[in-house]
């Protein structure tokens, strides 16, 4: 009986959905937590490649049962899309389903909202227009819309009320057009009855599982940086990634915690926009770019590339507790003749103590790296003692420097190209 917990711990598009995938073999249930169809989650299985928006990534392992938690933004069109694309893989997924009641429901208003708060903000997020700001809003202003609330009769109601508020700001703040309220209620009660099968009480089903001997793994979507408490704000997501996500966007009691894997690329990577100390704006930015394919999952946007930045990854272990830190895409440094780590800020001259809270701050700063020599190839190695002697020193000085166990190391995207110490 285990519950683990996968956390991502720089800015997202670490490489979750394949360590998921991976860990999953071992799993009866895997949980998403947070976040919403914001997420892109890659999984490559004999060469087929899966893009995951809200569906958990162990969905893959035929016996695992999948949850989306009470945490989750529900994005009920993403949904019946992702299961058409399982059915078109030939997945079997029916009866191993189960989104929470308690899962707030994206409204096709919180979409609309989410783009044009975007458009009147001066300092703009980039966020990916899934409509997850303005739905975590309704949430903690109570009037959301979870997904229980699709089978009870004042739905059209709830709508009716919201939309008299967003239609005033439609017309009067926005000078856009409004929203119609049959025609939100007609999209959302269409939905209703294909998703009678798949909703449930996930918080009873989750801890009964554990009770009874079970391993569930919590899916992290986005990652640390991006947390809406800890992230680099207003630059973040509007969930929680980090370790306190995972128990109130399940409900699973937290004294089954046993795991908290932190996933870290071996270089940096953020999409949107915020501060990113360790960004390379040269031919090695780019090399990491087109090396590691780093293009969204979700909104196809190039990710801007950097070096690994372990000041920002030993906060990331401080607040999360990593009991194990999983090292993916090392095959991506492959070739370089020397590789830098960060170990510190300087800031107006001074060296940082604390990671800063302030983005203001943290757009000044200036990384103080650390040099390795490089190696010539990682690419698909799946024993730890075949990798190169540098390879091993710069994982070893990441290891030293978090006090954290590296345990597991990715060398390609595919489920195989792993090595577990
Ligand atoms: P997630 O959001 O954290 O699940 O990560 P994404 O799926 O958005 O991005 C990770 C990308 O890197 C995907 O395209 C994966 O197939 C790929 N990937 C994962 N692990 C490795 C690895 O070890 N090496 C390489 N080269 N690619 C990897
Ligand atoms: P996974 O799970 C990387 C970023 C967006 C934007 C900010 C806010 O694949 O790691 P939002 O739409 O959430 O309001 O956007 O967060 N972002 C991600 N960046 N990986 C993700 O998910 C992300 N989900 C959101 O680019 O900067
Ligand atoms: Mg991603």
């Amino acid at each position: 009986m285990a519950f683990d917990v996968i956390i991502g711990a720089q800015w997202g598009d670490e490489g979750k959905a394949k360590i998921i995938d991976f860990l999953g073999k071992n799993a009866d249930g895997i949980v998403r937590y947070q976040g919403g169809a914001n997420a892109g989650h890659t999984v490559i299985l004999d060469g087929k490649k899966f893009v995951f928006h809200l569906i958990p990534s162990g969905i893959l392992n035929p016996e695992v049962k999948c949850f989306i938690g009470n945490g989750v933004v529900f994005d009920i069109e993403e949904f019946f899309k992702e299961l058409e694309q399982l059915e078109n893989f030939g997945i079997d997924y029916r009866g191993r389903i189960m989104v929470s009641y308690q899962a707030h429901l994206i409204m096709p208003y919180h979409k609309r909202m989410d783009i044009l708060r975007e458009e009147e903000r001066k300092e703009k997020i980039g966020t990916t227009k899934r409509g997850i700001g303005p739905c975590y809003s309704d949430k903690f202003s109570r009037f959301g819309i979870r997904v229980g609330d699709i089978f009870s009769s004042n739905l059209k109601e709830r709508i009716e009320t919201n939309l008299e508020r967003i239609n005033y700001l439609l017309s009067n703040y926005y000078k856009k057009e409004q929203m119609d309220v049959d025609e939100v209620f007609d999209f959302i009660e269409g939905y209703k009855e294909k998703l009678r099968p798949f909703v449930g009480n996930t918080v009873y089903a989750l801890n009964s599982m554990l009770k009874n001997n079970k391993n569930i793994i919590a899916e992290g979507a986005q990652g640390l940086g991006l947390d809406i408490d800890f992230g680099t704000y207003p630059f973040v997501t509007s969930s929680n990634p980090s370790i306190g996500g995972a128990i109130t966007g399940t409900g699973i009691n937290p004294f089954y915690v046993n795991k908290v894997y932190g996933i870290a690329k071996a270089y940096t990577t953020r999409v949107g926009a915020g501060p990113f100390p360790t960004e390379l704006f040269d031919k090695i930015g780019d090399y990491l770019q087109k090396e590691g394919g780093e293009f969204g999952a979700t909104t196809g946007r190039p990710r801007r590339c950097g070096w690994l930045d372990l000041f920002m990854l030993k906060y990331s272990t401080l607040v999360n507790g990593f009991t194990d830190i999983v090292l993916t895409k090392i095959d991506v440094l492959d070739g370089l003749k020397e590789i830098n780590i960060c170990i510190g800020y300087e800031y107006n001259g001074s060296t940082l103590n604390e990671f800063p809270f302030s983005s203001e701050v943290l757009e000044n700063v200036k990384p103080i790296y650390k040099s390795f020599r490089g190696w010539e190839r990682t690419k698909g190695i799946k024993d730890f003692n075949q990798l190169p002697v540098n390879a091993k020193d710069y994982i070893k000085f990441i290891e030293d420097y978090l006090e954290a166990s590296v345990s597991i190391i990715s060398t390609g995207p595919d489920r195989n190209d792993t090595i577990v110490r």
